[in-house]
């Protein structure tokens, strides 16, 4: 009875003693913030698990209370200040960035180059790829990005034939997903040629909270990565869908290493595969996760814009009508594919992509690093200072400070026409991330937002009911307001309010 007592005693002595270290002791007791915040992870795990990804508003209240920078967690340090990305996302050499563990921890293992953490390790492995998401080596690929443009509008020209409403979240992940893949691999069926736009793939990527149990859980999420795939398939429908997504790419990576070298077949996995890198970063499961990041990162971020962007251009007249000027000046026969040379210098589209980017991340998570070597300091605008010791995870997000109004005006405001103004507050923003971690598919994404948004509105305009005739094909928004496309909680990607089934629309041929 007595021992049980001590034992109490002292696991009460241990909290308490927990408890005055992360308030008054440690290193980061000076950094504003709530105290709930400083004492636990649990707070953040609340409002992520429990409420749904809603920390990201917690966050954002915390900077209107406490200033740009505040103690998010009792290790965890996030800044709101567009003066400090340089600091923390730098390219300096020999700086190193090291990924913190609070965010991006769903898979399990750190062997794609993703969530690797290590500085070094991270830039030997993103050398690997990176050549192949280069601007020339991007170009290389819009013949096969139109050809899925053509896929794209022929699914919209049958679904007008059928009179059907479609989310158009379906065939954009469908499109984005067919060029990350053939470009990966060069094979698979094209997700636009299923019926169902492959469904299933994107629904086990609607993760959701499981994104955040893995951070708050992992015990937990390791316990089903090592499930027998039997097991866990009969568990969690879901993860089983996943699990089947990974034996296709091993069935894939294995295929490709065990193909003759073929100079006509250039994929990504055909050249890396063939090359000199050691075989231990060769390894089939290390490519799996690789591919797998790749499949995901390189569909739904850039659907996700698209969706959105969809959405401000048929809900407001104007901004149709100067983007379909220049299409017309750009495309004069809009059978023919856009040029891509010529998209470039499209002001009006390059500011309506911009601007969507801007105001809705498509990856919406705190982007967390650390600086193993050296402290950080942050400088208030008013000159005072703060140091942030080694070995901190600081994070921003980027649709947090995408909304500075040091940066912008109004802020919230979605207007395109704000960097034909100020051309100097293109690509100013933190939606790609910065520094040596920052997005590898960027131009990609940019030449996919170019190419879609140029092909689909030069061909569809805004449905006016007013008319009895319209003057070529249209789209119509079918229950859709603002409210469906607006980022209402972060799963790492954006989720959209309860029960809204995102972008809808009706098509029509004419
Ligand atoms: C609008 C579209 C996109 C957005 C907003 C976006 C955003 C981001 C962000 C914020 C990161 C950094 C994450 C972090 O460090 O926490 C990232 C990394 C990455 N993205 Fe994208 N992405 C987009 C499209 C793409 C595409 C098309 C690909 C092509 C495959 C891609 C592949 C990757 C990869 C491989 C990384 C990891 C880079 C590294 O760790 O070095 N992304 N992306």
């Amino acid at each position: 009875m007595l021992s049980a007592g001590l034992f109490l005693g002292l696991f009460v002595l241990y909290w308490v003693w927990i408890a005055i270290y992360h308030l008054y002791l440690s290193p980061l007791a000076k950094i504003p913030g709530p105290k709930i915040a400083a004492l636990t992870t649990w707070y953040c795990a609340y409002h992520d698990i429990i409420r749904g990804g809603q920390y990201i508003w917690v966050v954002e209240e915390m900077h209107r209370k406490y200033g740009p920078i505040v103690r998010t967690m009792p290790g965890v340090v996030h800044v709101n200040d567009p003066a400090f990305i340089e600091k923390l996302y730098t390219l300096a050499p020999n700086v190193r960035r090291e990924r913190g563990w609070p965010v991006l921890n769903m898979f399990g293992n750190d062997k794609a180059m993703l969530p690797t953490r290590d500085h070094d390790l991270h830039r030997r492995r993103r050398a690997v790829i990176s050549r192949y998401f280069s601007q020339q080596n991007v170009r290389r690929l819009v013949p096969f990005i139109n050809d899925t443009l053509g896929d794209l509008l022929e699914r919209f020209d049958k679904w007008a034939e059928a009179g059907d409403i479609i989310k158009v979240s379906m065939p954009y992940r469908a499109a984005t997903k067919d060029v990350i893949q053939s470009y990966a691999f060069g094979e698979g069926e094209k997700c636009l040629s299923m019926p169902d736009c492959n469904a299933n793939f994107f629904a086990i990527i609607e993760t959701n909270r499981l994104v955040h149990i893995s951070v708050h859980l992992p015990a937990m999420m390791a316990v089903v990565n090592n499930l027998p795939a039997q097991v866990a398939k009969a568990l969690i429908p879901t993860v089983g869908t996943f699990i089947q997504f990974l034996e296709s790419l091993t069935v894939t990576i294995e295929g490709i290493r065990n193909s003759k070298e073929d100079p006509e077949r250039r994929t990504i996995f055909h050249e890396i595969l063939h090359s000199d890198i050691s075989d231990q970063e060769k390894s089939t499961s290390r490519m799996v996760d690789e591919a797998m990041i790749l499949a995901i990162a390189g569909a739904d971020t850039t659907a996700a814009t698209l969706e959105v962007l969809t959405y401000h251009v048929l809900s407001d007249r104007k901004i149709f009508k100067r983007l379909r000027a220049e299409l017309d000046q750009a495309i004069p026969d809009p059978t023919q594919f856009p040029d891509p040379a010529k998209l470039d210098n499209l002001p009006f589209l390059n500011a309506l992509i911009e601007e969507t980017l801007r105001l809705y991340p498509s990856a919406t998570h705190r982007q967390d690093r650390l600086a193993p070597d050296e402290d950080l300091v942050y400088e208030y605008p008013d000159g005072r200072s703060v140091t942030i010791p080694r070995g901190t995870v600081v994070g921003m997000t980027a649709i947090l400070v995408n909304r500075s109004p040091l940066w912008y005006e109004n802020p919230d405001e979605f207007r395109p026409e704000r960097y034909l103004e100020n051309p100097k507050s293109f690509k100013r923003m933190l939606t790609f991330s910065k520094g040596a971690r920052q997005c590898l598919g960027i131009n990609l994404a940019y030449q996919e937002l170019q190419t879609f948004t140029a092909g689909i509105f030069r061909k569809y305009g805004p449905y006016d009911p007013k008319l009895k005739e319209q003057s070529g094909p249209t789209l119509e928004l079918y229950e859709t307001t603002v409210e469906d496309v607006k980022t209402h909680a972060d799963y790492v990607t954006p989720g959209l309010r309860p029960g809204s089934k995102g972008v809808q629309v009706r098509i029509r041929r004419g």
